[in-house]
């Protein structure tokens, strides 16, 4: 039986999470959400105070674990750790080393599962390449930084939405500029804008999907 992969790639804020759980849920695949892992890392980065700045630590500290657990924890979503998590996924050995993480999680998962949902920002470009299905996820910068400015809001923390729309400005400066694997719209992907309500895109997503059927 053939496997599914479905990458689902976008810029910060673009709600391709949702769309991934969206898209897993109704196709019965399993959702890996490759972000969590650039968190985990910095996270960990950051509690034991290794300077990501110095690639030597960096690489003593990558050859010390051996793999990272993708459970999502609303922790690993503040600002600090988006932060650092962006800065550290511009390293080569991070990227070598989260890359693999996931290919083992997703060789995994295709045991019981049919297919997998992965969503990030390289996975059609780089890490699957061959996915049969690429979705690439757009919304402007602008309405990217409301929706977080009221999410935050929601979760009690303290917001400014000109600050978070200079993050996300800067980070996705960041993501689209790196030597290794920018955000780039992969080969033969299909766009989806997601600027409007969730069941329009669900309807953009519905149609681009439905030869899986
Ligand atoms: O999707 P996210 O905001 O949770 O991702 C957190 C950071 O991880 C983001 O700044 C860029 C990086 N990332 C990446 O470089 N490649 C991926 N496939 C996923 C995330």
């Amino acid at each position: 039986m053939n496997k599914l992969i479905i990458s689902i790639d976008g810029p910060a804020g673009s709600g391709k999470q949702r769309i991934a759980k969206y898209i897993s849920k109704k196709y019965n695949l399993y959702h890996l959400d490759s972000g969590i892992l650039y968190r985990r890392l910095a996270s960990i980065i950051i509690k034991k105070k290794i300077n990501y700045k110095d690639n030597k630590s960096i690489q003593i500290f990558l050859s010390s674990i051996d793999f990272l657990s993708a459970r999502s924890h609303l922790k690993l979503r503040n600002e600090k750790i988006s932060k650092i998590a962006s800065k550290i996924a511009i390293i080569y050995e991070v990227r070598k080393f989260i890359n693999a993480n996931q290919k083992a999680i997703v060789k995994k998962k295709l045991k019981s599962y049919k297919g997998c949902a992965v969503d990030g920002r390289d996975i059609g470009s780089k890490v699957f390449k061959n996915a049969n299905i690429k979705l690439f996820i757009r919304v402007n910068s602008e309405i990217r930084a409301k929706r977080r400015h009221k999410q935050l809001i929601e979760q009690g923390e303290k917001s400014i939405y000109a600050q978070i729309l200079k993050e996300i400005n800067l980070r996705d400066k960041t993501d689209k500029n790196r030597l290794q694997s920018p955000l780039v719209v992969p080969r033969g992907a299909v766009i989806i804008d997601n600027s409007k309500k969730f069941l329009h895109t669900k309807t953009l997503i519905d149609q681009a999907l439905h030869k899986i059927r």
